[in-house]
């Protein structure tokens, strides 16, 4: 599969352009790391790629902006001013030393379409707004989608309070430096009256559509996520002089908690995933046992259910594993986002552009990996388009997308705005 593109591919809309901009996006000042991807809410790297993105959003006939909670957004306008508005959008954070293509590429495609029909001179009995949302991943705060939230409607602001990154910079003062108050939320909120629907191109994320041969597919629904955070405190000591059977090692108890969700996981129904992420180890010295950790917990499954009784299982492990190891646990609940099914009615207008486009009938999967789309159902109905990614690789620098499958992910979409009329 190809990743590199000539720069002439920059000059006219289509996929192979969203793909080399998303190329463009994945390094240099477009990224905090050294040598890799990441992009969080708000730095620097996120801050050059709004810059950039403004501009191709204005190339392509929109005006551009950014609301009160941070999201970017392109709109080209309809037949008259008060059109309602059909949105289009992914997130533009990645998380660490991530892939060019989770999120940026369905804000990109958005980009590009509109261009396509502002090209053609074509406008529609309603707007179409590009948004670039913040934070989807939780790259920066133990909570994800904060600003689509904001603008869904949904965000409870007081569940905000002293969120703080790796650094400790307070989620407030982060807001306010950047110029946007965390007060000032609330009038990112959209109005359902005025919302036709939400759609959201992205990559699969996963094995099934290489696996069966096919460009693209149509999410009919996003799996379950809880996030937690867990604080072990047992007893620091010096590692030369504390006998083996006085010990109240944290990161003992936390490698025996991790062997315990790994195996309650592994065992439940397909569709169920968790997942430890991020440990932290206190004071983290060589010669030192481990008395304070800190890891987070990432617990999915298709359904409400299946994922709540595994998190019920994992609460159990945690306190029997801490009782016996005499250690303190505390167990803080990060994110709590149900099941969500995609629209139906515009689930069924996505797979007929899939089939017009293809000539095939579409493929329909459920998405494991979170998107803004779950957010954005609480204020208007949502469909998703899949792309097929190599081997189903994701979070990853690895991640690779095939030209010719996102110049068909942006056919179906040009399509999908045509068949409108049967719908909105
Ligand atoms: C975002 O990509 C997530 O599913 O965590
Ligand atoms: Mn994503
Ligand atoms: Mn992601």
């Amino acid at each position: 599969m190809v990743n590199r593109h000539p720069l002439e591919a920059m000059s006219s809309p289509g996929g192979a352009r969203a793909v080399a901009r998303c190329d463009r996006l994945g390094s240099g000042i477009f990224s905090d790391g050294e040598g890799l991807l990441f992009r969080p809410w708000l730095g620097k790297g996120y801050e050059a790629s709004i810059g950039i993105i403004s501009e191709w959003m204005a190339d392509a006939g929109m005006s551009v902006r950014r609301d009160a909670a941070t999201n970017l957004i392109g709109r080209y306008e309809g037949l008259t001013s008060d059109a309602p508005v059909l949105l289009i959008g992914s997130h533009i954070d990645s998380v660490r030393d991530g892939g060019n293509y989770d999120g940026m590429l369905g804000v990109l495609l958005g980009i590009e379409v509109v261009h396509h029909f502002y090209d053609q001179g074509v406008r529609f009995p309603f707007a179409i707004e590009v948004i670039g949302f913040g934070d989807e991943e939780g790259s920066r705060f133990p909570q994800t989608m904060i600003t689509t939230r904001a603008m869904a409607g949904g965000l409870n602001v007081s569940g905000l309070a002293g969120l703080s990154d790796r650094d400790g910079v307070i989620l407030e003062t982060a807001l306010a430096e950047a110029g946007f108050p965390i007060s000032g939320f609330v009038g990112a909120r959209r109005e359902a009256s005025d919302v036709l629907g939400y759609i959201e191109a992205h990559i699969e994320q996963g094995p099934v559509l290489e696996a069966e041969n096919l460009a693209v597919g149509v999410v009919t629904a996003i799996a379950a996520q809880l996030r937690y955070e867990v604080r072990l405190s047992g007893q620091a000591g010096h590692a030369g002089t504390m006998a083996m059977s006085l010990r109240r090692d944290a990161l003992a108890a936390a490698a025996e908690i991790m062997i315990g969700i790994e195996h309650i996981a592994g065992a439940g129904p397909e569709g169920l995933v968790a997942t430890v992420g991020l440990l932290q180890v206190w004071p983290g010295v060589v010669n030192v046992v481990p008395g304070d950790v800190v890891f987070s917990m990432d617990i999915r499954a298709g359904t409400n259910a299946v994922r709540d009784m595994a998190a019920a299982q994992i609460m159990t492990v945690i306190e029997d594993v801490s009782a016996r190891r005499r250690v303190g646990s505390e167990i803080i609940l990060r994110q709590d986002l149900p099941a969500v099914p995609c629209d139906p009615s515009l689930t069924d207008v996505m797979a007929q552009a899939v089939e017009n486009v293809t000539g095939e009938q579409a493929r329909c999967l459920v998405s494991g990996a979170g998107h803004d789309a779950m957010i954005m159902a609480q204020l208007a109905p949502v469909s998703m388009l899949f792309i097929r990614c190599r081997e189903g690789i994701s979070h990853h620098p690895a991640e690779s997308v095939r030209i010719d499958d996102v110049e068909t992910s942006f056919s179906v979409l040009k399509e999908f705005i045509q068949l409108r009329e049967g719908v909105f």
